[in-house]
């Protein structure tokens, strides 16, 4: 027994516990929290607008959707929620008051998050700045009602459950946390994501093929991607545009080295 107190395994045995309530901090939300790119869509990045306190424009074919407010503000943002409504939302698409969210808000890939995870990143948001700003309702097409989204979403999980989810570490980030579907793989005309022709591109929001084949990624090297993916910078030299600009500057710059690379292989691999 003496020897084994001398080593290294020991003592390392004995921090695991320490390491493992380290890890639950706030540090670990603040992480998921940039890897899932909330605050893209939460601030309003082209005024100015205060760090998560919504605001933002989102332009798409169903109309234009305006951002809430996410601080921690107990009026104007969540800070009064509840640790459950708060998954429910996140995982879920259910607000509150029992009415649905549009899958502009990207609960269709969040739902594979662990329950863990959206809380520690509950904890992170709390502790952000609140704000008290309000903002006008979404400007859709008329029939776009919440109370259809429960038919949306059944119609959207039979399609879906043709494709199982896809269960490692970089699947999690690429898939779940980082929703790279949401703008390389094409919709149908109901806006429900084409798991078959997973990660070809969407025409239109610009989003290039980004599978391993040669019209996607075949060609890059690693460190084209890792260089796209840590500096936003294109083969060519160029700096990339559009929303992967601001997917790099707020998530995909923010990967530890080692989600960096294990994403890189997989996106290498994966068909
Ligand atoms: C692609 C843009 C986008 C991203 C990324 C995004 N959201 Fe949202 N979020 C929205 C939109 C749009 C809504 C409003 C949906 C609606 O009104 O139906 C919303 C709604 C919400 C709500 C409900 C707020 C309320 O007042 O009812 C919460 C909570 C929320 N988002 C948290 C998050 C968190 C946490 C993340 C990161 C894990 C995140 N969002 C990432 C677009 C986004
Ligand atoms: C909000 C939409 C959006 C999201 C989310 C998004 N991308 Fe992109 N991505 C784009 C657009 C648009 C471009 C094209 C940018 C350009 O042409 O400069 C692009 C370009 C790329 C490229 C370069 C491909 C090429 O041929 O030039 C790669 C690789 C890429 N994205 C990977 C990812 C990964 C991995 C994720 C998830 C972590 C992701 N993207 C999330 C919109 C998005």
């Amino acid at each position: 027994m003496y020897p084994f107190i001398q080593s290294y395994l020991f003592w390392l045995l004995l921090a695991l516990p320490i390491f493992a309530v380290a890890d639950n901090s706030e540090n670990r939300g603040e992480y998921l929290f940039h890897l899932a790119n909330c605050y893209g869509c939460h601030t309003d990045v082209e005024n100015n607008g205060t760090p998560l306190a919504g605001g933002r424009r989102l332009e798409t074919e169903f109309g234009t959707f305006i951002t809430p407010n996410i601080t921690s503000d107990e009026e104007a943002g969540i800070g009064s929620w509840t640790d459950f409504q708060f998954v429910n939302a996140v995982k879920h698409g259910i607000a509150p008051s029992g009415l649905n969210y549009y899958p502009a808000f990207p609960y269709t890939s969040y739902r594979n998050m662990t329950v863990n995870d959206i809380l520690a990143i509950k904890k992170y948001l709390m502790t952000t700045q609140p704000s008290s700003l309000k903002h006008p309702d979404h400007e859709l097409k008329f029939y776009l009602f919440r109370q259809f989204m429960p038919v949306w979403n059944w119609i959207n999980n039979y399609l879906q459950a043709r494709h199982p989810v896809r269960i490692n570490r970089a699947a999690y980030v690429v898939d779940t946390l980082g929703h790279c579907h949401e703008c390389h793989t094409p919709r149908n005309f109901l806006g429900m994501l084409d798991m078959q022709q997973r990660f070809q591109g969407n025409e239109s929001l610009k989003a290039p093929d980004i599978t391993p084949s040669e019209k996607g990624l075949g060609d890059w090297s690693k460190s084209e991607l890792e260089e796209l993916f840590t500096e936003g910078i294109l083969p060519d030299g160029d700096y990339v545009s559009d929303h992967m600009a601001e997917v790099v500057e707020f998530s995909t710059s923010q990967w530890s080295d080692e989600d960096l690379q294990a994403v890189i292989t997989f996106l290498r691999k994966v068909d």
